[in-house]
């Protein structure tokens, strides 16, 4: 079975969303669920549905918006509706329920969607590593920087210490500022992206640590490399882009000598050096969108964006860096159209199913740590 063919895609229901879906709505003809979510969404004129840029057709063609992390943060920000239908991960709801007004609520279709790289920084791990590090460095020298891949524990954790949080798209500006408040960055917790953003500053790997939480002592690391280091970086990383490999790169070149390879900054480091061009996903939808009419490119991102470009760019060749199923994120495939239809169905009927309600004390710091990234980078 193809992993992408959205019409086959109800057949995965019951190994990909744990959440219990009411008999009903098992099965539904691809017709009949469009038709029925469109006139649920007909009659709720006080939604907006939130869509990340790797959510499936099925789920993208209802969305009233689509967007990558920072695009979706500001939109949810700027929503009027006092319901916000967020298909994306859990932690990108999250982020919408902090920038959103009390009055307001957030829903997801499914509430299985969390992306495994923000489990990989528990807020618990965090505080006893930042215990650990500040006993050899001084805690006003590091300001800790939380890319919004995580939960919002970390984020109001990363406020409390002065911090701020990042996307893909504005993480060297998320550096510069940081490294105008101290000498050093503490950044969770994807490796990667900070060994991207680090060498777009010009700096080297000499200049970084990774801090392994597995590790006993300072994460594998001595005091003094501890100190010489300027960045100190969670060890997490993205299963879907961690996928992609050098060999990957050669191989495509390979069998298409003039194409052009873009890729995702989550990707490793040697990944991203052998592409043409790398960035966050609207960069790398615009980047495609004007490119040259028959211009070929192979894209090292999320398997469903991958689709929508060459499905919405019929003039151009797009295909992915590798095969379709090595790079299908499991946590966004959790947002199934059938449970869409399912909560916008529920919500016509005044019940409000699956609410994104995060903790107020995290709330509140939490929302300082984004304040800083949406107002002050
Ligand atoms: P973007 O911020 O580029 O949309 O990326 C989010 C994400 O989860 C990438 O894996
Ligand atoms: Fe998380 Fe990676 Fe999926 Fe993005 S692609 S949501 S980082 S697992």
């Amino acid at each position: 079975m193809s992993i992408t063919d959205d019409a086959e895609l109800s057949l995965w229901k019951y190994s990909d969303s744990l959440g219990a879906l009411p008999d009903e709505y098992d099965g539904l003809p691809d017709d009949e669920r469009k038709e029925r979510t469109e006139a649920a969404l007909e009659e709720l004129d006080d939604v907006v549905v939130l869509g990340h840029n790797y959510q499936r057709h099925s789920v993208t063609r209802h969305a009233d918006h689509l967007g990558d992390s920072l695009q979706l943060s500001r939109l949810a920000a700027e929503a009027d509706a006092s319901n916000v239908v967020f298909c994306g991960v859990t932690f990108m709801a999250e982020t919408a329920d902090i920038v959103t007004d009390e009055d307001q609520r957030v829903v997801m279709p499914s509430m299985e969607a969390s992306c495994p790289m923000a489990g990989m920084a528990e807020n618990i791990q965090v505080d006893g590593a930042w215990n650990e590090l500040t006993s050899v460095v001084d805690g006003e020298d590091v300001t800790p920087v939380t890319y919004v891949n995580s939960y919002a524990s970390l984020k109001a954790f990363t406020a409390a210490k002065g911090g701020t949080c990042c996307t893909s798209s504005n993480a060297s500006d998320a550096f510069e500022w940081a490294l105008e408040q101290g000498e050093k960055i503490f950044f969770t917790p994807d490796k990667h992206l900070a060994h991207n953003t680090l060498h777009e500053l010009g700096y080297g790997d000499d200049d970084f640590v990774i801090w392994d939480p597995w590790e006993e002592n300072l994460g594998g690391n001595t005091p003094d490399e501890i100190r010489d280091a300027t960045f100190i970086l969670w060890e997490g990383f993205c299963q879907v882009h961690e996928r992609f490999g050098i060999e990957d790169v050669r191989e495509t070149r390979e069998q298409h000598p003039d194409v052009n390879v873009i890729v995702h900054p989550e990707c490793r480091r040697e990944v991203v050096e052998a592409a043409d061009y790398d960035g966050s996903t609207s960069t790398i939808i615009e980047t495609v969108e004007n490119a040259p009419e028959g211009s070929k490119w192979a894209i090292g991102t999320e398997i469903h964006l991958t689709k929508r470009l060459a499905r919405e760019n019929p003039d151009k060749e797009v295909f992915g860096l590798c095969a379709d199923g090595c790079s299908d994120c499991n946590a966004m495939r959790q947002i199934d159209p059938d449970f869409l239809l399912y909560v916008l169905e529920e919500m016509v009927d005044g019940n409000v199913v699956n609410r994104i309600d995060v903790d107020e004390d995290d709330k509140k710091l939490a929302g300082k740590a984004l304040d800083t990234m949406l107002n002050e980078l």
